[in-house]
């Protein structure tokens, strides 16, 4: 293992070039929602990778995800006009399609080499594909596209089963995605007071579970292991690479969720969050609650945000901000919740924005920092994992080869039950939390 300050430089930088940043460009990545793009529509701004681009639906319906700035004298695509299947920029009119193929150069005569020309000032427009109300982009090697997006079941589901968001995260991606396979701190940051009969009870018994990490094709399942009454709360998490997690505890409509990390640079994040039913649609009733802002999406509204270099990005903007102290409620916290601020997903982004930056690097903990303990063995792990898959690819190893990007959809689980072996418990509901595993060796 690298020394920890390599490895937080390997685990956390993601522009093009870098180790990590190749590592996620072997990956189909979430772009934005698919309904945030019409026909003949207006073009959003993304960062993703460190790399400035416009998604635009064309007049066919086609989603494209292009290099943002006109290749004539740079200007921003993101005004261009939307029309006849190509994005027109609205300085002197080149147009381009959803592949970033030059249509159109009307401020010059046509040459006899005009196809030449236009072949020569393409612009950069990665493939898409839309699936579980995201448009996904690659943005690695042609040769290297993955024939599948990351192997998880909501992608597939009609989308009546599905709920899927987007938002800004001030932080780089590894401190987001490490909140999700930190199960210890439910106990405490999500905690209550009062928790008899409610559904936070299961995890409020025990702050220290036992940890127990399983390689999988998709990249690892865990289970988190805390006494409760007579037997054991078994919280099952899985991460698939390179930046979901899936998780199936602690929710009052029973739905299974879980993140997706998208860096969109090294200092900031956009997180996607979706959850699904595996059998029935979501009522209206449980839609609006879960767009209420108390778990995962926050309190958010649309809009524009600056990055450090000036340059505007489209995005969701939580209402909780590090301006606002993420409106923590400070008598709240002496009463009924632990943390005094009022949303899940506000709590984790309140700490994993605000945690010890690393000199110059806005966003970026500091991990040399860390005391790592005996509960944090999923972060470790994690880590340790995803920079050895970064480090290998710069010896030529593709992630694929070693198993990463296939496999069945992983499941997730949360229950109650006298089962203490983790082996035991994968085995005996093996249907509900599906697997496959082509190391077959356990992490821990
Ligand atoms: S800058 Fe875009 S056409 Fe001139
Ligand atoms: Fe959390």
């Amino acid at each position: 293992m690298a020394k920890s300050d390599e490895m937080n430089t390997i685990l956390t930088r993601v522009g093009p070039g870098t180790p990590m940043g190749n590592l996620f460009r072997r990956f189909w990545l979430p772009a934005l929602l698919g309904n945030e793009v019409i026909p003949d529509g207006q073009p959003v701004r993304l960062r993703i990778l460190g790399e400035d681009l416009v998604a635009f639906r064309d007049t066919s319906g086609k989603v494209g995800v292009v290099e943002a700035y006109c290749p004539h004298r740079a200007a921003p695509l993101y005004f261009g006009r939307n029309e006849e299947c190509g994005l027109r920029c609205v300085y002197h009119g080149w147009k381009y399609d959803v592949s970033g193929n030059c249509l159109d150069i009307p401020n010059i005569i046509p040459p006899d080499n005009f196809e030449a020309v236009k072949a020569r000032l393409r612009i950069i427009g990665y493939p898409t594909w839309e699936a579980g109300g995201v448009v996904w982009v690659y943005m690695g090697p042609k040769e290297k596209k993955p024939e599948a997006l990351p192997p998880m079941e909501w992608i597939s589901l009609p989308e009546t089963q599905v709920h899927v968001s987007r938002w800004l995260q001030r932080s780089n991606w590894a401190q987001g995605f490490e909140g999700e396979i930190d199960s210890a701190h439910l106990t405490f940051i999500h905690g209550v007071t009062n928790y008899e009969g409610t559904v936070q009870e299961v995890f409020m018994h025990d702050g220290a579970p036992e940890i127990f990490v399983r390689e999988t094709d998709g990249g690892f399942i865990y289970g988190a292991r805390r006494k409760y009454r007579d037997g054991y709360y078994w919280r099952v998490t899985a991460w698939v690479l390179p930046m979901w997690s899936v998780t199936g505890a602690f929710h009052p409509d029973k739905s299974i969720h879980g993140r997706g990390w998208l860096p969109i640079d090294d200092e900031h994040t956009c997180t996607f969050a979706y959850k699904f039913l595996k059998d029935e649609g979501y009522t209206a009733e449980q839609i609006e609650k879960t767009n209420s802002g108390w778990s995962f999406p926050p309190r958010m509204t649309k809009g524009t945000y600056a990055l450090t270099d000036g340059t505007l990005i489209d995005t969701f903007l939580p209402i909780a901000t590090r301006e606002n102290d993420y409106l923590i409620d400070r008598e709240l916290q002496k009463t009924t919740k632990y943390s005094g601020i009022y949303g899940i997903n506000d709590e984790d982004r309140g700490i994993q924005e605000g945690m010890r930056r690393a000199p110059g690097r806005q966003g970026t903990i500091d991990r040399r920092f860390e005391n790592l303990v005996r509960s944090d063995a999923a972060i470790l792990a994690a880590r340790q994992k995803i920079v050895r898959l970064a480090q290998n690819l710069e010896n030529g190893i593709e992630p694929v080869d070693q198993g990463f990007g296939k496999g069945k959809p992983t499941g997730a689980l949360g229950m109650v039950t006298p089962i203490a072996d983790f082996e035991e418990l994968l085995t005996v509901y093996a249907e509900l939390i599906p697997h496959t595993n082509a190391a077959a060796a356990p992490l821990n």
